[in-house]
């Protein structure tokens, strides 16, 4: 076996903040110290060495839509965002409600090798909102996270049923906020700028109806739910409040929620169409608070690749979505820490990897604290380093990124996933 070794970096982890050198060797960490020596050397020099980070949100296309994304490429994304596991969202075609499709999706990831790629099930069959699918045979099969995302659970019996059927199964349903018939026909955030561009708007509360409905249920069942994408300051109150009451929430943020407004509607370019919208600087700001003190567990990308000529259809039919796994960690450090710092590096990395692993049910081989004997599954970035985001040299299928041109700071080097390099300097070695 080789043995490699990441040498000058700063250790980052849930135990602490120090420098060290790390060596691997078949899979696992072996040891951490200085002047650590290998076979093969990974300088981390000016790097944070942290565990790998876990991806709660990603939607990888496959089976069903491979023109925009197939689980190889967007394997490879995940990877170059530092990512070492991420969990695919269930909105494939056929859906992800049967153990024949969420094998496939599994073994797929297995296949290319660069992340864990840990399948989602849907909340019920074909997302449709009516029948619950097979928690237990699909829990059985390996899937811990059950959401039907891209549509809200409408019907409020069947989501008390949902969470009483998973109660005993030890598995986590996540909710997609949206009361669909507040929605019906919306294109973006519902506010001033909509108003002005003459486009039917989304309203905020079409998101927190739905929060405060599925916290209520939670205080009923006490069963655990996980809220996916929040994007307003209503939603983080809701559920702030609902963490003091002891309930078992928790919840993700994507980076474009965090980092854009509405406003980028103006020139009607489908790239900034996302569903929940795109919403305004106080729920920014709000957004930000929640992750600074925790309400907001989890940094998720909603990675979203759709494919050129679908983005080119006029705004009101354009599907929403945009890329996210090859520029979250730049967001984060970019726009979240830095001076007047609402997060610090150590945060903003709890964010991304063992708060994460813990809700993906994952963390007995992700999120790890980096010490001899753990599963090597660790992300090593540069949090100074500036890149601009040119879309083609993306490595997802798709080039819907909302970040073009844009210059960020923080940039992954390496990312060591089950004890090999799948990313070198920066480049994919697979
Ligand atoms: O913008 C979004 N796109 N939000 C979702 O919830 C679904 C996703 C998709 O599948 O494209």
């Amino acid at each position: 076996m080789t043995r490699l070794v990441i040498t000058g970096g700063t250790l980052i982890d849930q135990t602490g903040t120090r420098a060290g050198d790390v060596a691997i060797d078949d899979g696992r960490i072996v040891e951490v110290g200085t002047a650590v020596t290998g076979d093969c050397v990974l300088d981390a020099s000016g790097c944070i060495v942290s565990p790998g980070f876990v991806d709660l949100h990603v939607h990888l296309r496959e089976p069903g839509k491979e023109e925009a994304e197939t689980i190889e490429t967007g394997s490879r994304a995940a990877a170059l965002g530092g990512f070492t596991a991420v969990v695919a969202m269930p909105n494939t075609d056929p859906a992800q409600d049967c153990v024949a499709v969420v094998d496939f999706v599994r073994e797929q990831g297995r296949k290319a090798g660069l992340c864990d790629v840990l399948p989602s099930g849907c909340i019920t069959i074909g997302r449709a909102g009516e029948l619950l699918a097979p928690f237990g045979e699909l829990a059985a099969a390996g899937v811990h996270l059950f959401t039907d995302d891209g549509n809200g659970v409408q019907d409020a019996q069947l989501m008390r049923r949902a969470l009483e059927y998973a109660r005993p199964l030890g598995i986590v349903l996540a909710q997609h906020c949206e009361v669909a018939s507040l929605t019906k026909g919306a294109v973006m955030h519902e506010g001033a700028c909509c108003s002005r561009l003459g486009l039917p708007g989304w309203p905020s509360i079409a998101e927190e109806l739905m929060v405060f409905r599925d916290i209520e249920l939670v205080r009923l069942t006490g069963v655990p739910m996980h809220f996916l994408h929040l994007s307003t300051e209503r939603s983080v109150q809701l559920v702030r409040q609902a963490k003091a009451d002891g309930l078992p929430v928790t919840a993700e943020a994507a980076p474009h929620h965090f980092t854009l407004t509405d406003e980028m509607l103006s020139g009607y370019d489908s790239v900034f169409k996302v569903t929940p919208p795109l919403r305004t600087a106080v729920d920014i700001a709000a957004l930000k608070v929640g992750l600074a003190d925790g309400t907001i567990d989890a940094i998720a990308t909603d990675h979203a690749p759709h494919a050129q000529h679908t983005k080119e259809a006029p705004l009101d039919q354009a599907p929403p979505g945009m890329l996210g796994l090859e520029t979250a960690l730049a967001l984060a450090i970019t726009e979240l820490s830095g001076s007047g710092a609402a997060m610090t590096l150590e945060q903003i990395v709890a964010a991304l990897s063992w708060k994460p692993a813990a809700i993906a049910g994952v963390a007995h081989r992700h999120g790890r604290p980096i010490a001899a004997g753990e599963p090597a599954n660790l992300t090593v970035f540069d949090p100074t380093r500036e890149w601009s985001v040119v879309p083609a040299h993306l490595a997802s299928k798709s080039r819907n990124t909302p970040y073009a041109g844009r210059t960020l700071r923080g940039k992954v080097r390496h990312t060591v996933f089950d004890g090999t390099a799948v990313v070198v300097d920066s480049a994919a070695t697979r």
